[in-house]
């Protein structure tokens, strides 16, 4: 008789034990571990009762299949996302903070398929009726949407699992999703594994596209942390900050498509709208001459997207002076400070910092340290950096200024919008790329940068600015 089947499995990482205890020994959490039955449903890969005894047989490398068939929603922010459509029988994981839009856009989406696939919502969080009413908002009432309320994913495959089934499902969202047999509640690792679990090997048997909503949790991480993204073939974070219009999609793993890729939408009153211009959004509202902003000319998977970067540099008040950083690494933003400070004599020890990417927008590229470390230069300096001009680049800890890929690209979009100077890194390219833009400073050090924003010629001869916040000429 088989021993009986339960484990215990960390709420917070994930690590699966056979007793129970106190702390999780693989992230240290505490009081985390929860029971789980390993029974009906397995985990992908793990815990099969009995190693089959088939042979298998091997396959070359070499495929004579065609290219995978995809299922193009025509919301192009969205296709280009995912590779250029949803791949048939693939599940995509879209994971996003609670109310920042991802049943509104998962809703738009299947409406947009319904018209040329057989397309189902199935909805834990809502009734039909509110969804109904979402629907309405999004004018999608007459679209084929087939609805359902349902939270038992042994029901939802049941209904899926039959000959003319839908062909793309949305489940909104895997974490109200349970599975029969499990004593766990909705939405713990082991409920959102094995419901994650049991509809994939249905999407991949009858090739249906899932797309599941998960709703990422305090720790910044998908309730049944992680879990899921190792299991689907596509992850789609739906990001934005809370009171900003804009919204980005980003791919951060996809089997059939590029990653880093973004699709920027807006939330308006009747949904989510493509942005198909970013950089003439994010740079709408810019305030004209105003010291401590700079535009960043930054790379977004295969699109330039042009970003203001803002910086605020202040006499602190406070014995260990405060650091504030919204959409950029604050562990970057030290770094350029350590770096103006040690490299360029610029003191800003005695000095608040807040750094600021406007418009919502996270940004992860290297390139944007020039763009901030002139943000901050012209802050603390209390000069403005020209409004017409563009930088980037990346620091090293010599204050060195380092080469960045797609130079053009980044340029091409600074003249389309109508930017006449860039500062960057040297390029060895000739000076047939620069783009269109009349005025290219290269710089190699971060001191070159400072010259540049303060005019040139003070401070080269020690090769040291006046570094005490008091020195500043206002
Ligand atoms: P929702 O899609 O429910 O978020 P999630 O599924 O990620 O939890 O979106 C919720 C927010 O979006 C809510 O605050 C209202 C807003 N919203 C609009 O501004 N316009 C709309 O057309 C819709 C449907 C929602
Ligand atoms: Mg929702």
């Amino acid at each position: 008789m088989a021993k009986s089947a339960v484990r215990y499995v960390c709420q917070s990482c994930g690590a699966a034990a056979p007793k129970w205890g106190g702390r999780c020994e693989s992230c240290g959490a505490w009081n985390s571990m929860v029971e789980e039955a390993v029974g009906s449903a397995p985990p992908l890969g793990r815990g099969r009762a009995k190693p089959s005894s088939r042979k298998i047989t091997f396959a070359p490398l070499e495929s004579t299949s065609p290219a995978p068939e995809r299922l193009v929603t025509g919301i192009a922010e969205f296709d280009r996302v995912c590779g250029g459509g949803l791949v048939r029988g693939s599940a995509v994981l879209v994971a996003g903070d609670p109310g920042i839009g991802k049943s509104t856009l998962l809703l738009q989406v299947a409406g947009a398929l319904s018209a040329r696939a057989r397309a189902a919502y199935v909805s834990g969080e809502e009734a039909v009726e509110q969804v109904r009413l979402r629907a309405a908002r999004l004018k999608l009432s007459h679209a084929p949407v087939e609805l359902a309320a349902a939270t038992d994913m042994g029901a939802i495959i049941a209904a899926l699992d039959v000959a003319g089934h839908p062909e793309v499902v949305v489940i909104d969202s895997i974490q109200t999703m349970y599975v029969e047999g499990l004593e766990s509640a909705p939405g713990t690792v082991g409920q959102v594994r094995a419901a994650a679990a049991e509809v994939i090997r249905l999407a991949k048997r009858r090739g249906i596209t899932v797309l599941l909503v998960g709703h990422v949790t305090k720790e910044g991480m998908i309730a049944g942390p992680k879990v899921l993204e190792h299991m689907v073939d596509t992850v789609l974070y739906f990001e934005g900050e809370r009171g900003h219009q804009f919204r980005i999609l980003r791919a951060v793993k996809n089997r059939f498509g590029p990653t880093d890729e973004i699709g920027v939408f807006a939330m308006t009153d009747g949904g989510l709208i493509e942005v198909a211009n970013p950089s003439e959004l994010f740079l709408a509202q810019r305030p004209g001459n105003a010291s401590g902003a700079c535009v960043f000319a930054g790379i977004e998977g295969t699109r330039p997207l042009l970003v203001e970067i803002q910086a605020l540099v202040e006499p602190s008040p406070l014995g260990s002076p405060r650091r504030a950083v919204v959409g950029w690494d604050s562990a970057r933003l030290a770094m350029v400070l350590a770096v103006l400070e040690a490299r360029c004599g610029l003191a800003f020890s005695a000095l608040d910092v807040y750094l600021n990417v406007a418009g919502g927008l996270r940004i992860t590229e290297p390139a944007a340290d020039l763009a901030v470390a002139a943000a901050l230069v012209s802050s603390r300096l209390d000069v403005p950096v020209p409004p017409d001009t563009v930088v980037f680049g990346e620091i090293g800890l010599a204050g060195e200024v380092r080469a960045v890929s797609q130079t053009e690209t980044r340029l091409k979009e600074a003249a389309k919008l109508g930017f006449a100077r860039a500062i960057m890194p040297p390029a060895k390219e000739a000076a047939s790329w620069r783009g269109g833009l009349p005025q290219i400073r290269e710089i190699g050090h971060l001191l070159d940068l400072v010259d540049t924003l303060s005019g040139g010629g003070h401070v080269r001869a020690s090769g040291k600015l006046p570094t005490k916040a008091g020195d500043r000429s206002h």
